[in-house]
């Protein structure tokens, strides 16, 4: 496929993209059930859909929403969604329950807790998911061990700890070995692997959390619908492993069959399977070209999710990989934003898309991608921002004291 350098952004354009249907597991149907757990949740609200029409007007587009996900479930992330509905999925499945009618607050209930008592969860995370996994591991009063990548931030650790009383350990491990190890110690003690990725022969689970993920483009869907917007033109979405990517990808492309918006996927270029596995072009995921560390903690990811690569694969329209100083910049734009736009707190997984469509629409230049993406001012964009300030330090560098600020 043909590959861009547009300044310090690279861009490949899919040359093959698929205009089927999305696949059958991220249909309407087949994810209510996940979407319908996450609703019955006491704590369960939808995260904002925040409009910034003073971006959208320095931009010259028609509109900017920000899916804020800093609000979900207190967990500052979104990551949640995806491990509370999949250990559901498996603690139905062991203890024979209805998934169509049980909810979490049912086995939180003591007769199902003391049954629960044996189960132990385990899984790799750079923070979020582990986060999630931990909570909802908490609730229902079992035990979970997370491990975490060397180089992870002890204030990540330790919010892991502070939500669901987990064993958390950060390993001398990269992230892709982390998972390796949290798998062994699965086999090796019977505990029920959670991981956020797939591989061959480990895809149910990894499924059902990308399921979950579903319920966040879910709510973005009715939120523009009641902001007057049937569909947005422009999605963007960061991306680790792909899993969240590839999820919200695979729902947008059934909710909204013939009028799909394109749909940007964006990785740190420290570390970009997705845009690797587009590069090499011969339909196969494959791990990241390089490995250096990035701030986007979430997005340091080596290898691809197998079950949501041939998502990304055939229904992205642009591959996108960009400095760490792109997710600096929007993490500032959206901490200090236009006139009269409202504030969102995004950390550095979160905010990368934000940062990249000011570069890439912003008056510095740039102007071939936004012509070559179609940005104009009929244009609607919809972004995520998957995090708030999991790592509260870093934030604070970046926002106040202009650290990984833009090199002109
Ligand atoms: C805040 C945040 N955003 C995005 C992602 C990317 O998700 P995935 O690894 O499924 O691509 C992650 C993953 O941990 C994350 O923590």
């Amino acid at each position: 496929m043909k590959k861009y350098l547009i300044g310090y952004v690279h861009g490949i354009k899919n040359e093959h993209k698929c205009l089927g249907k999305g696949p059958e597991f991220l249909s309407e149907e087949s994810t209510k059930g996940a979407h319908r757990i996450h609703k019955a949740l006491e704590i369960y609200k939808p995260t904002p859909l925040v409009r910034l029409d003073g971006m959208a007007k320095s931009l010259g587009v028609k509109a900017i929403f920000v899916k804020d996900e800093s609000q979900r479930f207190g967990l500052n992330a979104f990551k949640g969604l995806g491990g509370l509905y999949a250990l559901i999925c498996i603690v139905c499945k062991k203890l024979g329950l209805d998934m169509n009618t049980i909810s979490f607050s049912d086995l939180q209930k003591p007769e199902w807790k003391e049954k629960l008592k044996g189960m132990v969860f385990v899984t790799a995370t750079d923070g979020n998911h582990g986060k999630g996994v931990a909570w909802a591991a908490g609730q229902l009063g079992c035990e979970a061990h997370v491990y975490m990548p060397s180089g992870s931030s002890e204030l990540r650790a330790e919010a892991i700890r502070r939500v669901g009383q987990a064993e958390v350990r950060i390993m001398e491990t990269g992230y892709d070995d982390t998972v390796r190890y949290a798998a062994q110690m699965a086999e090796k003690n019977g505990w029920f692997l959670v991981q956020d990725t797939s591989w061959e022969g480990y895809e149910e689970i990894p499924k059902y959390i990308i399921q979950g993920y579903t319920t966040m483009a879910e709510e973005a869907v009715s939120q523009l619908k009641e902001a007057g917007f049937e569909t947005p033109t422009h999605v963007f979405l960061q991306a680790g492993v792909g899993a969240m990517a590839g999820g919200v990808l695979g729902y947008l492309t059934n909710r909204y069959e013939g009028m799909r918006p394109i749909v940007s996927i964006v990785e740190p270029e420290n570390i970009a399977c997705i845009y690797r596995s587009a590069q090499v072009d011969d339909g196969e995921p494959h791990p990241a070209e390089n490995t250096a560390p990035t701030i986007m903690a979430g997005l340091n990811c080596g290898e691809p999710c197998t079950v949501t690569w041939p998502i990304l694969r055939d229904f992205a329209d642009w591959y996108l990989s960009c400095p760490d100083y792109v997710s600096a910049y929007g993490m500032r734009l959206l901490a200090a934003p236009a006139p009269g736009d409202r504030q969102v707190i995004s950390g550095e997984s979160g905010a990368v898309t934000t940062g990249l469509l000011n570069v890439i629409a912003g008056k510095e230049g740039y102007g071939g991608l936004k012509d070559m993406l179609g940005l104009n001012e009929n244009s609607v964009v919809l972004l995520f921002s998957t995090e708030g300030d999991t790592d509260p330090v870093h934030y604070k560098k970046v926002v106040y004291e202009g650290k990984d600020a833009m090199p002109f």
